[in-house]
């Protein structure tokens, strides 16, 4: 039975109370739009990061690396199917819709996903810092969803992202045991990829956000970008590199490492499509896209096998 609410103030009672929306249920029309627009940001991100992920399967060195890109791609393609079919059913886009207006550039993805991967190193620096603060955002929505059907797949995603960052802590302690010349390829790496992870959680929340208000989100974005910094300061410390932050500080009362002041000039720029590698990752995933529209059109053909004539 479809449930439905007197008027906002009666439907936050609903969630404060950890009520959990389904999508046949009568919702405020600011929750869908909110909602809907979270879970595309997601699928999206979920799709650019497996094309990237595939643009490095004959670059991979070794089988046994090559194994681990070819399952985390699969993974990647598999979140962004399973989140684009979430947000389909609320009715405000279609599944086409939504990739159309990502491959013209008129919809977001991650930060992360509007840069370039040069070397392996790039790709085990992702797995190490970009898949972990992707997880963490991700439990912290799981944590406390209260839109059913979002939490339910992120259910899923969540174990494989758990896969993926293991992945990537297994790569970085094999490079730490490299040579110089890979280690120094790792510490280039990190240099690249430290700050976009870091940006990843987004500046401070908004004191009136409402993904936190409507139990979309229950961490605000500091808290989970502070988190991650005191896990990644001295984990790659402790594995003999360096993070490329000037200002990086110490307290020792509070026991907790500072980055310093953070650019956000770099976010702003994803956002609007600007970032270093957006123009030629959205036009290949357009491409890609164009380059596979005879096996849609096969699949809406009528079911021919077994016919008789
Ligand atoms: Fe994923
Ligand atoms: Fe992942």
């Amino acid at each position: 039975m479809p449930r439905t609410w007197t008027d906002m103030d009666d439907f936050e009672a609903f969630l404060d109370d950890g009520g959990i929306v389904e999508v046949d249920d009568d919702m405020p029309d600011e929750y869908r739009n909110a909602v809907f627009a979270f879970i595309e940001m997601h699928a999206n991100s979920e799709l650019m990061g497996g094309l990237t992920e595939r643009d490095w399967i004959p670059r991979t060195p070794g089988l046994r690396h090559k194994m681990s890109v070819l399952a985390k791609t699969q993974d990647e393609i598999g979140h962004g199917h399973l989140l684009y079919m979430v947000a389909a059913d609320m009715g405000i886009k279609t599944r086409t819709e939504m990739l159309e207006d990502l491959f013209a550039g008129r919809s977001r993805f991650h930060n992360v996903f509007h840069y370039k991967a040069h070397t392996w190193g790039d790709q085990v620096a992702i797995a190490f810092l970009v898949d972990a603060a992707a997880l963490a955002s991700q439990q912290a929505v799981f944590k406390n969803c209260s839109y059913g059907p979002y939490r339910r797949i992120l259910k899923r995603i969540i174990s494989e992202e758990g896969f993926h960052m293991r992945l990537g802590e297994d790569r970085m302690m094999r490079i730490a045991e490299g040579t110089e010349t890979q280690k120094q390829i790792f510490q280039d790496s990190l240099d690249r990829w430290f700050w976009p992870a870091l940006q990843l959680f987004g500046p401070d929340s908004k004191p009136n956000d409402v993904l936190l208000r409507w139990h979309i989100k229950s961490e605000r974005n500091e808290v989970l970008r502070d988190k991650w910094v005191q896990k990644f300061v001295p984990m790659l410390h402790s594995y003999g590199f360096s993070v490329p932050a000037p200002d990086l500080s110490y307290d020792d009362e509070t026991g907790k490492w500072d980055v310093g002041p953070i650019d956000w000039e770099p976010l702003k720029r994803t956002l609007a499509q600007g970032g270093p590698d957006s123009e030629r990752r959205i036009r290949e995933a357009r491409e890609n896209w164009e380059r596979t529209a005879w096996v849609r059109a096969a699949m809406e053909q009528p079911d021919t096998v077994g016919a008789t004539t």
